[in-house]
C-alpha cells in the first residue's frame, strides 16, 4: 500500500506562505493539507476561499482541503471552484443526511474528489452508507479547530474498521488521518491501515521539511 504525508499549511508561517508551500513541495509532499474553519462548526478561523484561490496557483500537489465549516452542502462547492482536488466536510456539519448525496454529486459532476470525516466522538459506523459513493475518509484523531494537540489513540479503532469495511467491498476509499500526527503516532497509523498523513507541527516546527518527511515516510513503511 502506497502512503502519503500531507503537510497541513496551518502550521507553516503565515507571514511568508508561498514560501513556506514551495519549501513542502521541494521537500517531495505529494499533497498539501488546507484547513478551512469558519468560527462556528469550530471556535477558530483560518483560511477561507481567498487565500485558496491564491495558494493553488502556487503549487502542483494534491490541493487537499478540509472544511470545519457549517452549511458544508451550500459552501462545499465554493472550495472545488476554488482549485480543491479534494474536499472533505464533516458530517457533522450537515443540516440534513439528505443533503449529504446531494453534495456528493455536486463535488463529483464538478470533477473534484469528495472526502468525508469525523470527530472523535462520531461513531466511525456512520460512514457505512456512503463508503461506495466517496473517494476519502478523513478520521480527527483530535477535536478539529487548532494543531498542536496530542493524538487521540481512539482514532485507531476507527481506522482498523474501516480498513476492514473497505478491503471487504473493494471500495476505492484513501483513508487519512488528521492531528496529533509525528514520529511517534505515524507508525501506528499505519498498521491501522490509514494511508495519508496530515502532519502540521510535526514538520512545520522543523528549519528542514525533506528530513521529517523523510522520517514520517520511513516509519509508514512507504
Ligand atoms: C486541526 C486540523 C489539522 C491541524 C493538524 O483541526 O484539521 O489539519 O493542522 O495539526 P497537528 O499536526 O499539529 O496536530
Ligand atoms: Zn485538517
Amino acid at each position: 500500500m502506497k502512503n502519503y504525508v500531507a503537510p497541513s499549511l496551518l502550521a507553516a508561517d503565515k507571514q511568508r506562505l508561498s514560501e513556506e508551500i514551495k519549501l513542502a513541495e521541494e521537500s517531495g509532499a505529494e499533497y498539501l493539507h488546507f484547513d478551512v474553519m469558519d468560527g462556528k462548526f469550530v471556535p477558530s478561523v483560518s483560511f477561507g476561499l481567498e487565500e485558496l484561490e491564491k495558494i493553488s496557483k502556487l503549487h502542483k500537489m494534491v490541493n487537499d482541503v478540509h472544511i470545519m465549516i457549517e452549511n458544508p452542502d451550500e459552501e462545499a462547492i465554493k472550495y472545488a471552484k476554488a482549485g480543491a482536488d479534494i474536499v472533505t466536510f464533516h458530517i457533522e456539519a450537515l443540516p440534513c443526511m439528505g443533503c449529504l448525496a446531494k453534495t456528493i454529486k455536486a463535488l463529483h459532476d464538478y470533477g473534484t474528489k469528495v472526502g468525508i470525516s469525523i470527530k472523535p466522538r462520531t461513531k466511525v459506523n456512520a460512514l457505512d452508507p456512503f463508503l461506495q459513493d466517496i473517494d476519502l475518509v478523513l478520521i480527527m484523531s483530535v477535536e478539529p479547530g487548532k494543531g498542536g494537540q496530542p493524538f487521540m489513540k481512539s482514532a485507531l479503532r476507527k481506522i482498523k474498521y474501516l480498513r476492514r469495511v473497505i478491503d471487504r467491498h473493494h471500495y476505492d476509499v484513501l483513508i487519512e488521518v488528521d492531528g496529533g500526527i509525528n514520529e511517534a503516532t505515524v507508525a501506528s497509523c499505519a498498521q491501522a491501515g490509514a494511508e495519508l498523513f496530515v502532519v502540521g507541527s510535526g514538520i512545520f516546527r522543523h528549519a528542514n521539511y525533506s528530513q521529517p518527511l523523510k522520517e514520517l515516510r520511513d516509519l509508514a513503511r512507504i
